[in-house]
């Protein structure tokens, strides 16, 4: 029996909530027994930003990264590591930053998702180059905003086609409004989509081959928005909910992420699904925190033990093929791209993995919540995210909730 030892680079940003429940739960699952026999040790360390050779071997066997998104060192770091290391990445910079919001719509169209109607419109303001004037003035055709938004029909959304935490996002209801905002788009580039009046927004969080699919209340405060609400979806609109997230973060490579999905009588209409850096803050996420933290350690876990490779390639021919079929309904399209989905997750294997490799983890994630060092954690998240007049309200507030998701826990292990 040999045992390896494999560690994990989190690569962050502002952030001390979710990486010190990560290493908590890492370092208290402890050495895993491997399939093969083998007993695998999991270290897992802060990377930090410096000067590195381009051919030089990093330590590194996984990284989970929430930082490259907006800062470009460890971003090339990340490139090199996954061109030259075949370091596992959540995720990897050649899936996320070269397929936008955009990139990301036009893929889904494709397979015949829901997507609403989209256009894509030329930038608002000159372009910064010198040769934009007399190349717009040459190729630029002149067009008719109000004849588009007429045509996709109002009320509509203005917002950028690489978007993320709402920058520039504007619901128009008429061509004042219309107006204003593509005025106001400037420099960034902009969609216009129809608006779907929708009865529930339905946002998943998915982490490898788990999916949490949440109400979302895209109106309310940051801490409000996740609803704890269980059943909120029929089984049939749940389902192709799970199945959309599964399909994008399987058609990209995307192994974090959040997907937003709007449902009207039904009818799943995904908006936003190119959030591969997704927020998984204690303060937003609350009650789905701990489901969020144990999935990610598992999947880190599976990948590492299980050798899994991390490919850069996107192989779309199997996706277009099922979009092309003719004969196939929609519904039989999505259980296949289902099934693709789930392949390329190794569904089975992962759940399989879980329950014999890792079957006391959710009795060790429920004693440290319960535990003092959870409230810890909770109450100095609190008072790093709040001013002091809203801390007694905060942590009365997550405790709450923390408490519910124990409660709902120890019933569900109680019965398994
Ligand atoms: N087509 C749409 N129909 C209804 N609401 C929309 C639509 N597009 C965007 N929204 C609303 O605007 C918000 C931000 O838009 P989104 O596409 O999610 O951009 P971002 O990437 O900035 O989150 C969404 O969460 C939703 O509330
Ligand atoms: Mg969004």
């Amino acid at each position: 029996m040999t045992s390896t030892r494999h560690l994990i680079g989190l690569l962050l940003g502002t952030e001390e909530d979710w990486p010190a429940a990560f290493e908590e739960i890492l370092r208290r699952l402890g050495p895993v027994d491997g399939p093969d026999g083998d007993t695998h040790d999991f270290d897992c360390e802060r990377i930090t930003i410096e000067p590195f050779r381009l051919r030089y071997h990093p330590r590194y066997h996984l990284v989970i990264d929430r930082l490259a998104y907006w800062y470009y060192v460890p971003r090339e770091w990340l490139k090199k590591v996954a061109m030259m290391d075949d370091v596992y990445l959540l995720n990897s910079p050649f899936t996320f930053q070269s397929m936008e919001k955009h990139a990301a719509y036009c893929a889904m169209m494709r397979l015949g998702l829901k997507v609403p109607e989209t256009v894509l419109v030329p930038y608002k303001n000159p372009v910064d180059n010198a040769r934009y004037a007399y190349t717009a003035a040459r190729y630029n055709q002149p067009f008719d905003l109000d004849a588009i938004a007429q045509q996709i029909g109002y009320p509509l959304f203005m917002k950028p086609y690489d978007g993320g935490a709402w920058r520039g996002v504007s619901r128009i209801n008429n061509p004042a409004q219309l107006h204003a905002a593509y005025d106001a788009s400037g420099e960034m580039l902009m969609h216009l989509q129809k608006a779907v009046d929708y009865d529930v927004f339905a946002r998943s969080l998915s982490i490898g081959a788990e999916t949490m699919v949440m109400k979302f209340q895209p109106d309310q405060p940051m801490h409000l928005r996740y609803a704890v609400e269980h059943d909120f979806l029929s089984p049939e609109a749940g389902a192709e909910v799970v199945t959309i997230g599964r399909l994008v973060n399987a058609f990209f490579k995307w192994e974090f992420n959040s997907c937003e999905t709007l449902v009207k009588g039904g009818e799943v209409y995904p908006i936003d699904y190119a959030n591969a850096c997704p927020d998984v803050a204690l303060t937003s996420l609350h009650y789905y925190f701990p489901w969020a933290m144990k999935a990610l350690v598992k999947w880190c876990v599976f990948a590492l033990v299980t050798g899994r490779q991390a490919k850069l390639d996107l192989e779309t021919d199997r996706y277009f093929a099922i979009a092309a079929e003719t004969g196939m309904s929609y519904g039989e399209k999505l259980a296949a791209y289902r099934a693709l989905a789930d392949a390329y997750f190794e569904t089975e294997r992962y759940e399989d993995f879980c329950a014999t490799r890792l079957p006391g983890l959710d009795q060790i994630v429920l004693d440290w919540v319960t535990g003092p060092d959870f409230d810890r954690l909770l109450v100095r998240t609190v008072q790093s995210v709040y001013p002091a007049h809203e801390h007694d309200k905060f942590i009365a507030h997550l405790r709450g909730l923390l408490h519910l998701w124990v409660r709902d826990e120890s019933t569900r292990l109680a019965a398994a």
